[in-house]
């Protein structure tokens, strides 16, 4: 793994930093010595990981605003002069994107073309990586992992939403040069991203902290759906090889990267829940019936990813939920120990 060491001294706008993923980037970067700044709405469910871990204190600035709104994207651009900008601000969850589908397509699509227009505006970005997810791929029920390259789709409103981000990610990319700009515009797509301090509505780990926390019943919608499970921390691990990368120019402008599980920490729900139980408490489990559209397993090739940059998952899924129940089982009994865990877990996961 690279040490990041040229992301110290860097400005860094991270949008979506009071979330589960910007929160865990945030102190990442802070540990880098990079000047990280924030842009995103206020921090949605009580409690949450930005709170709990004080990374309002490692942020150089700290915007609250809608990325839906263009002058607040811009104004907060020109403020903080970042170099560098990882895009994490979105409607993420699925099952909130049928309930509401303009929210979602306004965010996800219209608020990253504000931040795509507000860096090509501002002299001095130089590199912008978006988080879209895997689930841009067309889903073509076939057994194969799917390639950066191959066809986008999305059946449902998130989906297609973060597939149309993708389609304006490769227009602005094409443009730059009638524009005269340089600037290099990844985007990284990743699965199901699990680790302590995501307490989002209708996700696996979260549903089953509420459950054990309240000793209520958990129920589960399709316990034999394999997904792609992965640590948030190997996630940003590829984030920040990508945005590093970006400094030395090396990156031209741009393009897509897988960045998936080995393939043996794609499970089924039951697993999960099985290793929950045993590295830290048993859930009473109902099941119920499945709603709506559930994709089937769809899994990521990152040959890419590895070959070129030498990324690779550390934590296998053993490791990945230790350390999740960790996180956890520490917050539930003691609060004031957790923004601790959460820097150590950073620094086993480094190997510093
Ligand atoms: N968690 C996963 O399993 C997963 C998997 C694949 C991709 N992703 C992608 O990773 C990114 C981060 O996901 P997460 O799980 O940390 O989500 P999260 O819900 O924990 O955080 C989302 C962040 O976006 C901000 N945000 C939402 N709408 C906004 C708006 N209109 N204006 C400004 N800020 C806004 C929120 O305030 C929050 O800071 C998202 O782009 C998501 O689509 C997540």
């Amino acid at each position: 793994m690279g040490s990041f060491s040229k992301l110290a001294g860097v400005d860094i706008l991270v949008t979506g930093h009071t979330g589960f993923t910007g929160s865990w980037a945030c102190h990442w970067l802070h540990r880098l010595g990079a000047r990280v700044h924030g842009l995103a709405l206020k921090p949605k469910t009580s409690p949450n990981i930005f709170d709990v871990t004080g990374a309002i204190d490692v942020l150089a600035s700290h915007t609250i605003g809608n990325i839906n709104d263009f002058t607040t994207v811009r104004t907060c651009v020109k403020k903080h002069k970042p170099k560098l900008i990882l895009h994490l601000a979105a409607q993420p969850l699925v099952l909130e994107s049928y309930a509401d589908p303009v929210g979602t397509y306004m965010t996800n699509v219209q608020g990253t073309v504000h931040l795509l227009e507000a860096a090509r505006l501002s002299e001095h970005v130089s590199g912008i990586l978006c988080i879209t997810t895997d689930k841009v791929y067309e889903n073509r029920s076939w057994i194969h992992p799917y390639r950066e390259n191959d066809r986008l789709g999305g059946a449902d409103p998130y989906s297609a939403s973060k597939a149309a981000a993708e389609l304006v990610i490769a227009s602005y990319r094409a443009s730059l040069p009638s524009w005269g700009r340089q600037m290099t515009i990844d985007c990284a797509r990743g699965g199901n991203i699990i680790g302590g301090g995501d307490w989002s509505d209708n996700r696996l780990i979260p549903d089953f902290v509420r459950a054990t926390a309240n000793d209520a019943a958990l129920e589960i919608r399709n316990p034999s759906a394999t997904r792609p499970w992965q640590h948030v921390l190997c996630l940003i691990d590829g984030y920040l090889t990508l945005l590093e990368r970006m400094l030395a120019a090396e990156s031209g402008p741009g393009q897509a990267w897988n960045f998936g599980p080995d393939i043996d920490d794609c499970v089924p729900v039951k697993s999960v829940l099985d290793h929950l139980a045993a590295a830290w408490k048993p859930a009473q489990i109902v099941y119920g019936k499945a709603v709506q559209h559930e994709a089937q397993l769809l899994v990521l090739d990152s040959t890419k990813a590895r070959q070129t940059l030498g990324w690779r998952p550390r934590w296998g899924l053993g490791q990945t939920l230790q350390a999740t129940a960790e996180w956890y089982r520490s917050f539930y009994q003691d609060r004031s120990a957790v923004a601790q865990i959460t820097l150590d877990q950073i620094d086993r996961y480094r190997g510093v």
